[in-house]
């Protein structure tokens, strides 16, 4: 990188092999030190580092003011090195200094020392990102989109962009509006993905597509949640799963060598099932060395009622027992919420007998209990047992709601290292989530996902068994991306809009292009889209993905340094023909009327 235009080295370029050199700089006053009698020490800043300048003139410099130095390059008298920068043994002297703006007092410090509200630092984002850590989140950001886009190209992607004024999309999430000038009454649909556009980019023969897609959705936002967000969107005809889950493995293990310049290891495969009766999750965070195991047939003649019921499952917490009894009885609180009936705990303890388990039910336990407990969790004195019995789902569920408040609480010693990063694979999903009222199943993800083709003759007779096509990426129990393959026969389409309850007339109300489309020769395709935001936050140890978006929205939606949504001038809806009514059950606000 070679500085040009005003400057001919960058604030933190300057070292030792410069000594003698007349340089042009060009930055921020970071800090000035003044030393009197027009002395003036300044650290001059751009984004490579900071730089000192010794000044031997009387200007009136403030924070902040743009600066261009000219000067030579001075060794430092070695006890004044500064260690903490990588100028630190150089000085810049004899220094011209241009005044190239002048700044006022900022509104928030950009000091990493200093902790700023969230709310000031959205307000004046621009001052913001002139911090180390949002300088380096962006930069960041950059070069894994540039790792990405190489990578992608490298295997044979094309770069394709698709409409932002567009239809509805089958993702699930509610749709953003855009009304038409021209066309009166009728809206554009902002993509909550390119879904369909990709895949209609499969039939027109593309044959490898890729985009870095802004995607809009309107749902509640939360640290990992943002209405803008940006996927890696890709698209392949003549694959399968694991070619699709090859290309993005080594997606993700190219960046860590060009970012980071380390490796990684292979991404492990999990199934659905697996995931949810071992970490009670489908996003199950590989770092934390708890399981939950199934202790349904140890008790299965037990006389214990609460370890009585449809299935018995339970994990141990190292060092538990010295947990409260407030804190436990917050816990069995928490299990009751997430729909258990209780959850049973017991402290592992230690008398001349051996192994003795505390808990509100020891009294009835039996000797077998106590060797059921031993063979299936293998307790050592210290440990807390926490036990659900019911439905295993909803068992291991709760379980995991259960072990996410004990590690968020720091109620034991799992240290979560945000370094570690623990990628996992899971397959092998369900097709419907649920059955409505009406007997009619409810998609899992989109409506053409391909069903497992092994599990066809379920779809009518028992839909909820049915497994699909699909697969996430999951690190650290962040969901990263989701893909799948995309159903391109036309009859196991109709069964599955049928298994919906959508006739094949709805069908094609809704998605009657693409179903016309697929009638002139779609190819067998599948795909995926990575989240980029969630990616770059973990990347950059983060744990909200707004710290790696330049301009992302306030808790509630507000970008707070435009104040936007705003209200429009009448002149503008009256174009759009829109106009705003009172609605009176929502504290007088206005809503909208076409
Ligand atoms: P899905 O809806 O699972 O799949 O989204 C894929 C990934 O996008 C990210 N993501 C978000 N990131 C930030 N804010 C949001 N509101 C948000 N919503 C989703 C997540 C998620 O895993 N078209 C399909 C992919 C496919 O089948 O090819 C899709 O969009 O990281």
């Amino acid at each position: 990188m070679n500085a040009t235009g005003l400057r001919d080295i960058y604030c933190g370029q300057v070292n030792a092999s410069n000594i003698g050199q007349k340089v042009n700089l060009c930055g921020w006053v970071s800090k000035i030190r003044d030393h009197g009698e027009h002395l003036v020490f300044v650290d001059l800043r751009d984004h490579t580092g900071i730089v000192q300048c010794v000044v031997e003139a009387k200007l009136n410099l403030k924070p902040e003011y743009v600066l261009r130095v000219t000067g030579t390059v001075f060794n430092r008298p070695e006890d004044t090195f500064n260690d903490r920068i990588a100028t630190g043994e150089v000085e810049i002297k004899n220094c011209e200094i241009q005044i190239l703006n002048t700044a006022e007092t900022l509104p928030i410090p950009i000091d990493p020392k200093i902790n700023v509200e969230e709310t000031q630092r959205l307000k004046y984002r621009f001052i913001d990102i002139r911090s180390d850590r949002m300088q380096y989140n962006l930069r960041l950001r950059h070069r894994i989109l540039e790792s990405i886009r190489h990578s992608m190209s490298a295997m044979g992607f094309l770069e394709v962009d698709t409409p932002l004024l567009w239809m509805p999309t089958p993702e699930g999430a509610r749709e953003f509006l855009v009304p038409s000038r021209l066309q009166k009454g009728q809206f554009y649909s902002l993509p909550q993905s390119p879904q369909i556009a990709k895949q209609l980019l499969m039939v027109a023969g593309i044959d490898r597509y890729f985009q870095i897609a802004k995607c809009l959705r309107d749902e509640d936002l939360r640290s990992d949640r943002q209405f803008e967000f940006t996927q890696l969107d890709l698209e392949a005809s003549f694959v399968k799963e694991n070619d699709i889950m090859d290309f993005v493995s080594k997606v993700i293990k190219s960046l860590y060598e060009d970012v980071f310049n380390t490796s990684i290891d292979d991404i492990p495969k999990m199934t659905w099932i697996e995931a949810m009766y071992l970490y009670g999750t489908d996003k199950p965070d590989l770092r934390i060395p708890v399981v939950i195991t199934d202790l349904s047939q140890l008790f299965e003649n037990t006389n214990v009622n609460a370890l009585k019921g449809q299935s018995i499952q339970g994990l141990i917490l190292k060092g538990g027992s010295l947990i409260s009894r407030a804190k436990l009885d917050e816990l069995v609180e928490i299990a009751k919420r997430g729909g258990a009936k209780g959850l049973l705990w017991l402290r592992v303890t230690e008398d001349t007998s051996g192994i003795v388990f505390d808990s509100p039910v020891s009294k009835f336990f039996q000797d077998e209990d106590r060797e059921s407990l031993k063979k299936g969790l293998d307790p050592e004195p210290g440990d807390l047992i926490l036990i659900v019995s019911d439905e295993k789902p909803l068992a291991c569920k709760v379980l995991n709601i259960v072990l996410s408040k004990v590690i968020s609480d720091n109620l034991i010693d799992i240290k979560l290292d945000q370094a570690d990063h623990r990628y996992v694979w899971i397959t092998d999903f369900p097709m419907f989530e649920s059955v409505d009222e009406s007997n009619n199943a409810v998609a899992a993800h989109h409506p053409f996902t391909m069903p497992n083709i092994e599990d066809l003759d379920l779809i009518t007779k028992d839909p909820l068994k049915v497994r699909s096509s699909a697969y996430d990426l999951v690190l650290n129990g962040w969901e990263l991306g989701s893909g799948s393959v995309r159903i391109h026969d036309r009859s196991i389409q109709e069964t599955v809009f049928k298994a919906l309850g959508l006739t094949i007339q709805e069908a094609y109300e809704r998605f009657g292009f693409m179903l016309e489309a697929f009638k002139y020769g779609a190819p067998p395709h599948a795909g995926f889209g990575l989240g980029i935001d969630r990616l770059v936050a973990i990347l950059a140890n983060e744990s909200s993905i707004r710290e790696v978006i330049a301009f992302p929205k306030s808790q509630s939606g507000i970008d707070l340094m435009t104040l936007s949504p705003s209200q429009v001038p009448a002149t503008s809806l009256k174009e759009l023909g829109i106009q705003l009514v009172k609605d009176s059950k929502n504290e007088g606000k206005n809503e909208v009327k076409q």
